[in-house]
């Protein structure tokens, strides 16, 4: 079976971070993100996966190669300018398989699929979209479905007064090739949700509501709860069932004179100094030191990075080779690659600080 990836969005709700990567490479507690969705496919009997990108294709296919690692073919495609989710499948139709699925880039999910290919053949469907619930539906697609599971309306980012009901696309889709003829030609920015999904309401377009775990990791707070949730084992991963097996901390290859809080994972080459403590709910990937006296809690810390002595961190993001010096406190704040803050700063509430930038000692508090 294939697959097709939509991964060509610019990835603007996790800057800084997609500022130096795209936002399929994001390391995701020991893994490039997309390797979560490969790994889920994998499993489903998918073995052709074509990757449609548009920024910085070639970061990406640097990171994943061709997949032979993963017993999936890994096909690249790079769109000259951003056709749109729509347009980006128009523009891989000549590399795509009578039936296949379709995959929004940026969904960290365990949902099942073969359960949802057999709706899909049983229901004679043309398209089936694969359904979850979320609380507040308006930054997705708002399905309405009939008792046959058909649907009635497709309403991509409803407004307050059309929500009701919970159900949502989830960015997994079953496409019959023949319905691409549906939309405009290819070269054209289209989208899927606004365009073909309204078109084939009635016209061979059902819903698959799909229970399990499902999360749109594309904000750094959504990115941090898919962290926590590997860690804990909320969602069925290969990195959570080692870390299960070994009483949810792994710090295979690290230094540790310091405490370290389960669920945490600390990379290799990693170093946690002593009266330091680290966790729960902490991912520090390889080559991260945390000073004397730090404490870091539910929070990511990218390769490299280095934490000061007594510094607290929480509730953050900390890109690659940052470095934060001594006395800091950093809440709710996502730094980009490179940044360096200097001493005795205190840095929160959202604050977002971009690649490179450098903060003398004491320049911020609240
Ligand atoms: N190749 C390519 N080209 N991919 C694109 C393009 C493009 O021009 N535009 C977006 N994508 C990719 C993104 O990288 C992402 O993986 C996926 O398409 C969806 O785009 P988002 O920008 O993340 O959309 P969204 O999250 O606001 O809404 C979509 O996802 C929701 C579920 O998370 C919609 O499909 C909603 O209906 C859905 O509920
Ligand atoms: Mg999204």
């Amino acid at each position: 079976m294939q697959a097709l990836i939509l991964a060509g969005g610019e990835g603007t709700r996790l800057r800084p971070l997609t500022s130096t990567m795209p936002k399929p490479v994001v390391p995701l507690v020991d893994r490039p993100f997309v390797a979560y969705m490969l790994e889920w496919l994998r499993g489903h009997g998918v073995d052709d996966v074509v990757l449609s990108c548009g920024f910085m294709a070639e970061a990406v296919r640097s990171v994943l190669g061709d997949g032979a690692g993963l017993g999936i073919k890994l096909t690249y495609l790079e769109e000259p300018e951003p056709l749109g989710t729509g347009g980006a499948v128009r523009f891989a139709e000549h590399l795509l398989a009578e039936r296949f699925f379709v995959l929004n880039g940026d969904v960290l999910t365990d949902i099942d699929l073969t359960a949802q290919l057999e709706q899909h053949e049983r229901t004679g469907a043309r398209a089936t979209l694969a359904l979850t619930s979320v609380e507040d539906p308006s930054a997705y697609g708002l399905v309405r479905r009939e008792a046959d599971f058909s649907v009635r309306e497709f309403v991509e980012k409803p407004g307050a007064e059309q929500i009701d009901t919970n159900l949502v696309n989830a960015g997994a889709y079953i496409l019959e090739r023949e319905v691409l003829a549906e939309m405009a030609p290819a070269g054209t920015n289209i989208s899927i949700e606004r365009e073909l999904f309204p078109a084939l309401v009635r016209r061979g377009l059902f819903g698959y509501e799909a229970a399990g775990y499902w999360l749109d990791i594309g904000t750094p707070e959504r990115y941090l709860q898919g962290t926590f949730d590997i860690l804990e084992g909320n969602v069925k991963t290969e990195i959570g069932r080692r870390l299960a097996g070994a009483g949810l901390t792994l710090v295979d290859g690290a230094r540790i004179e310091g405490r370290v809080v389960a669920p945490a994972l600390v990379g290799d080459d990693s170093a946690v100094a002593e009266g330091a403590s680290v966790g729960g709910r902490v991912v520090l990937g390889p080559g991260v030191t945390v000073a004397e006296g730090a404490h870091v809690e539910s929070s990511v810390l990218l390769a490299g990075a280095r934490v000061g002595p007594r510094t607290t961190i929480a509730g953050s993001i900390v890109g690659p080779e940052a470095s934060i010096g001594g006395g800091c406190h950093i809440h709710d704040v996502v730094l980009g690659a490179s940044v360096k803050v200097g001493s005795d700063n205190v840095l929160a509430a959202g604050a977002r600080i971009f690649p490179g930038v450098e903060l003398p000692d004491g320049a911020i508090k609240f």
